[in-house]
């Protein structure tokens, strides 16, 4: 079978490369892809915009395509997905209504209320008077969410109420757009936060291995937001029997109150969780995609076919499969950012060492494929992934590999994995 794949970030080149690993899938196209998913066997790209939908429809159209995979929210919240049923075309990703539990988080607590999904408590404005008045009454800290899609810039935990306030004043005068101009106002939750991506056909939910994601960028989970520094599975803090509390109490009632409302989601929900002091998981944000690095860590550890997977859930087939079969051991992947990231950085810098890195897979993110070389082309650049038979070995294997690898500006975090490792990675 030949699959497209819509993205070009380092989620969309390990999902080319594990849909590859099945004897099944014979060719992958990305739009418009990155420099590894460029250079990958059986792999091309396609320089269309992705918003392109008519364009990727006579694409598949002509050329035989079977599935397509949505990798980002933003083609899902615009709706691809619709667009692309329509066309008769088979697709792994929500509609353009279920995208909306991550597009509008004023529409996610809403449905999680109603799902009775743990989660903080909150309140919802559209009037910065009373969210003011609100925040001064609830006192600090305090978390400030503008409702619409802010390429990860919308949240704010706020550890004052007057940086609360700030934030409030930001999305009311439009820094966040329209969709800011919706504000949810959010306690506060201590603990761990893991992420579970779910496969699910609209009607069954499969969680994947667990996986933990670490989004500030500097050491010891310190200094700004970015998209995420690196990640690790499976999350060790996600014991079986938490898992089945996971499923039984937030994923499968998620999907339930989702098909009462007749919304057609196959493709993944992404639980942001919170295991709160007490041992409790509550939802912090619900994603309508894979996470990115999440998916880099998680599926070269996956064994079970992944278009089998994907195929299932875009037929309405996933509750005839059998359990999900995983590899032993671990992964951990280590995400190489361009100096400047997450604020301003220069792009078009050569990266040497590609072809020198041994036990570990390098998974492109902004890349781009030049005659001469491979360039940068991004914030976060590469994906370096190992997978070693404990979280130890993965993460001094990710980080020996590290060492081939050279651009200008070059910055990653040593820690990655800090949480799980029981002894220091090789530092270099
Ligand atoms: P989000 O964009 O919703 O993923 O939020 C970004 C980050 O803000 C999360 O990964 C958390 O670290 C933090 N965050 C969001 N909501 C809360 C909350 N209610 N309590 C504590 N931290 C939060
Ligand atoms: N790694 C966080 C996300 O994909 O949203």
């Amino acid at each position: 079978m030949k699959v497209l794949v819509v993205g070009n970030g380092g989620r969309e080149h390990a999902l080319a490369w594990k849909l590859l690993q099945s004897g099944k899938v014979q060719q992958v196209t990305c739009v418009p892809g990155n420099g590894g998913t460029a250079l990958m066997p059986h792999c091309q790209n396609l320089a269309l915009n992705m918003t392109d939908f008519e364009g990727m429809a006579r694409f598949a159209l002509v050329n035989g395509i079977s599935l397509i995979v949505v990798g980002p929210e933003a083609p899902l919240a615009a709706g691809i997905t619709d667009y692309l049923r329509q066309q008769q075309l088979l697709v792994f990703g929500p509609t353009r209504l279920g995208a909306q539990i991550e597009a509008s988080k004023a529409w996610a607590k809403a449905l999680m209320q109603e799902a009775k999904v743990p989660t903080a408590r909150s309140a919802v404005f559209t009037d910065a008077g009373a969210a003011q008045s609100y925040v001064k009454a609830q006192g600090a800290p305090i978390v400030v969410k503008a409702d619409g899609l802010a390429a990860g810039k919308g949240v704010t935990v706020a550890l004052t109420v007057e940086e609360a306030q700030g934030a409030i004043a930001a999305a009311f005068s439009g820094e966040f757009g329209e969709a800011g101009k919706i504000v949810v106002i959010e306690e506060y939750l201590t603990g761990e936060e893991v992420s579970v991506l779910a496969l699910t056909d609209g009607i069954t939910i499969r969680p994947l291995l667990p996986a933990q994601d670490h989004k500030r960028l500097g050491e010891g989970d310190t200094g700004p937001n970015t998209g995420g520094m690196g990640a690790y599975a499976p999350a060790a803090i996600v014991t079986p029997a938490l898992m089945e509390r996971i499923q039984t109490e937030i994923l499968q009632p998620t999907i339930a109150t989702l098909k009462q409302r007749q919304i057609d989601y196959r493709g993944v929900l992404y639980a942001g969780l919170m295991i709160t002091p007490a041992g409790d998981p509550k939802v912090i944000e619900f994603n309508c995609r894979f996470g990115d690095p999440e998916t880099q860590a998680v599926l070269p550890l996956l064994e079970t076919p992944l278009e089998t997977l994907l195929l299932a859930c875009a037929k309405r087939q996933l509750a005839d499969l059998p359990p999900i079969a995983w590899k032993s051991g671990a992964a951990a992947c280590v995400v190489l950012a361009s100096g400047g990231y997450p604020g301003t950085y220069k792009k078009g810098y050569p990266i040497t060492g590609l072809d020198q890195v041994d036990d570990a897979i390098v998974f492109h993110a902004g890349t781009q494929r030049q005659p001469q070389a491979i360039v940068t082309d991004g914030g976060r650049v590469l994906n370096v992934t190992a997978v070693g038979d404990s979280i130890d070995r993965a993460i001094a294997q990710a980080y020996t590999a590290i060492n081939a690898l050279q651009f200008e500006g070059m910055y990653y975090r040593r820690d990655i994995g800090h949480r799980a490792r029981t002894v220091e990675p090789t530092s270099n």
